[in-house]
């Protein structure tokens, strides 16, 4: 119950409502590996030609989120963004994972930044690169300290999570939608090949950053943490970057009807993505056994690797 309950917040956090019963119809048409790639980087040259505010600039990042995808990343952006020395990147950038933008070389990237104070940090998040092969060594290459974080939650309803986005996204676009159980078994087994399996394996993609960074310049945010109870995870963070603690608990407040924290600063009010959420499948529970135990190696790996532990409920 309790770990339905997570999921169903994160999830609130996404995006909008759709019948459960679709999830849990099945449908035929066999695809193979469901691709939940992305949307290309927005236009942003409305935000270029708006005149800066006097005394601001445009700088690389201070610190990047670099996912997990479906682990809380835009929640985490969101609540950041209270803190006055704080300027957050409107878009997803995928500029260090996708060759195409990482041609147009650094002063593209600075473009995308917002304009921030001297005294601020910037932040951007794109979730897609902590699991890029290419995203560690060319951040590395621009900002050897640059300060990462790094949110994630439980492997197995990241999995499902995954899948429950990629499933909407091809409704809405009229793709042909499969069971969650005909992508996570082939021929019997589990299918580790499945690509939402392969990004919840978190110490394969830990091994390649910490090629490149040393543990402490990752912070780890717990995602379910995060969601229950907020402030203390962002505390974490203010310490992880320097900041003064600003970020207070009045910051925050539960909306029972949404069962969910809102953010409250600077007067306005908002709730995460408008949104009521989308319901995770029911997944056959021999299913849901097996992708457990095959995650639980991994996770133990990754617990040895950052030298820390996660209940993920
Ligand atoms: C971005 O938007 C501007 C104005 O809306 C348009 O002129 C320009 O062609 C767009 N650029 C791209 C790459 O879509
Ligand atoms: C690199 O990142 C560190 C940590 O955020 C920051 O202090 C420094 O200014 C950054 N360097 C550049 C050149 O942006
Ligand atoms: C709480 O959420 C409900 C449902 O989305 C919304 O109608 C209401 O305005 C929210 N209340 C506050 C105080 O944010
Ligand atoms: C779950 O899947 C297994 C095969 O992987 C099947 O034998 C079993 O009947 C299914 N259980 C339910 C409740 O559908
Ligand atoms: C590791 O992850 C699996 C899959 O989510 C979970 O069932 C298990 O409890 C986790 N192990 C620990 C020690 O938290």
């Amino acid at each position: 119950m309790a770990s339905f309950l997570v999921s169903l917040l994160l999830l609130v956090l996404q995006t909008y409502a759709a019948p459960s019963e679709l999830i849990k119809a099945g449908f035929g048409s066999a695809r193979d590996s469901i691709d939940p790639d992305p949307v290309p980087p927005v236009n942003v040259s409305e935000d270029s030609t708006s005149s800066p505010p006097p005394g601001t600039s445009k700088r690389t990042p201070h610190s990047i989120i670099i996912g997990v995808r479906k682990g809380g990343t835009r929640a985490l952006l969101e609540m950041l963004d209270i803190h006055p020395e704080v300027a957050v990147a409107a878009t997803e950038v995928h500029f260090f994972d996708w060759d195409e933008n990482y041609a147009k070389g650094l002063e593209w990237y600075r473009d995308l930044m917002p304009y921030s104070y001297p005294h601020q940090i910037t932040i951007e998040k794109t979730p897609g690169y902590f699991t890029s092969p290419l995203a560690p060594e060319r951040i590395c290459a621009m900002n050897s300290s640059i300060k990462l974080l790094l949110i994630l939650r439980d492997p197995t309803e990241r999995v499902i999570s995954d899948y429950t986005q990629v499933y909407f996204n091809r409704l809405e676009n009229h793709k042909p939608v499969q069971a969650i159980e005909n992508l996570l078994v082939r021929n019997g087994a589990l299918n580790i090949r499945y690509k939402a399996i392969q990004r919840s394996l978190y110490d394969v993609h830990m091994r390649n950053w910490l090629k490149h960074f040393p543990l402490e310049q990752i912070h780890i945010v717990n995602g379910d943490a995060l969601i229950h109870d907020p402030l203390p995870e962002l505390q974490k963070v203010e310490r992880f970057l320097n900041l003064p603690p600003r970020i207070v608990s009045s910051n925050f407040y539960f909306n029972q009807t949404k069962g969910f924290y809102c953010i409250r600063s600077d007067g306005r009010e908002r709730c995460l993505h408008e949104s009521k959420g989308r319901p995770h499948p029911s997944v056959n529970s021999t299913v849901l056994q097996q992708l457990r135990s095959y995650l639980r190696e991994h996770n133990r790996s990754f617990f040895r690797m950052v030298k820390r532990t996660f209940s993920w409920q």
